[in-house]
């Protein structure tokens, strides 16, 4: 296998170094409506710029509507904050809330927001904070939210390929406080295992019309990594430019497969990768775990304050 910036377009006609510009070029997204959380930081803030670019009005999540109007000064399109903190479940659905009083229909909804490798546990309401917070989180808001979702609307789950490093059992059911062990990277690879698990059972779950997919985006150098070493952001910040996606090109998958109509006929609850459908881990493909995850996810957001 190439490395990522030596690779080619892929069936798509889109690749690696495609830009979320390039993948939406020639579509008008007028009249369309979009949610995209983490708006206030690298693949969010691009992919608001860009749906926006395109014309569509977008929902754009941050911790504070401040946060989301800062990022997204001067964007086109119909920029609208929504404050969002998916470690907060009544701040999520004070955000539903708001969504739903918007009263839109809702085209897509690009679950982007994540933390990564935090370095010790944390835990909020009883759970590891990356679980929690790029899982449960976005489990309320979508699940929240899939009322409001057009017929022929996307959910959009980002991903990692982070996912292939969780722990051996895939999705540690039995321990989602990670009191048996903490691993930093083990425990983002759970949370974004839980994702890419969560959009392919949730395409079964919906009607006929509309569709769940997963996304890795590439490696790009965003705030994602403020959790890393010194040393090795100062290296990132150094080879980034040569080895790295650029932002641009991180985005780009996200808004391919909510907003492209050739994506929407490539089968439902897929994982993407440079614009293209890739095979995840064998994790990836266990119905039986996602389905025991989403009942698990059920069981905890009903236990939640
Ligand atoms: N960058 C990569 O190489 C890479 C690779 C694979 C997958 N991904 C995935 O791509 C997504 C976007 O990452 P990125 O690189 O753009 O990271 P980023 O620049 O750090 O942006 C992350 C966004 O998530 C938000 N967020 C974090 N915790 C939140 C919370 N509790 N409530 C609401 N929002 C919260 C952040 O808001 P604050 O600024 O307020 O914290 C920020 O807007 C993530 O899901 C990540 O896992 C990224």
């Amino acid at each position: 296998m190439p490395i990522g910036f030596l690779k080619g377009k892929g069936p798509s006609g889109f690749g690696y170094r495609s830009t979320a510009e390039q993948v939406t070029e020639g579509l008008n997204l007028a009249g369309k409506t979009y949610l995209v959380t983490g708006s206030n930081s690298g693949l969010g803030t691009e992919a608001v710029r860009v749906l926006g670019l395109r014309g569509a009005r977008v929902l754009a999540t941050a911790r504070s509507e401040d946060k989301a109007l800062e990022a997204c000064k001067g964007f086109s399109g119909e920029i609208i904050p929504i404050a969002l903190d998916l470690s907060e479940p009544a701040s999520v659905r004070a955000a539903v809330a708001k969504v739903k009083d918007l009263g839109h229909s809702i085209d897509g909804i690009i679950a982007n927001a994540g933390i990564m490798a935090l370095p010790t546990r944390e835990l909020k309401h009883g759970y590891e904070m990356q679980f929690f917070t790029n899982h449960i989180g976005h489990f309320i808001l979508v699940t929240g939210l899939l009322d409001r979702l057009a017929a022929d609307g996307r959910v959009v789950a980002l991903s990692s390929a982070a996912h292939k490093g969780t722990y051996s059992e895939g999705v540690r059911l039995d321990d989602l406080s990670a009191e048996k062990g903490y691993n930093n990277w083990q425990a983002y690879g759970q949370s974004k295992l839980c994702n890419l698990l969560f959009a392919r059972h949730l395409a079964k779950r919906l009607p006929k019309g509309q569709t769940a997919y997963s996304v890795h985006p590439g490696v790009i150098n965003t705030n994602l990594g403020r959790h890393m070493n010194r040393v090795f952001q100062g290296i990132l910040n150094t080879v980034s430019p040569l080895v790295l996606k650029s932002i641009p090109q991180g985005a780009a998958t996200e808004v391919y497969v909510a907003t492209h109509p050739a994506a929407a006929a490539q089968g439902q609850g897929l994982y993407w990768a440079d614009c293209n459908v890739e095979t995840p881990s064998k994790h990836g493909q266990n119905d039986a775990l996602a389905a025991a995850l989403w009942d698990k996810s059920e069981e905890i957001v009903a236990g939640l304050p």
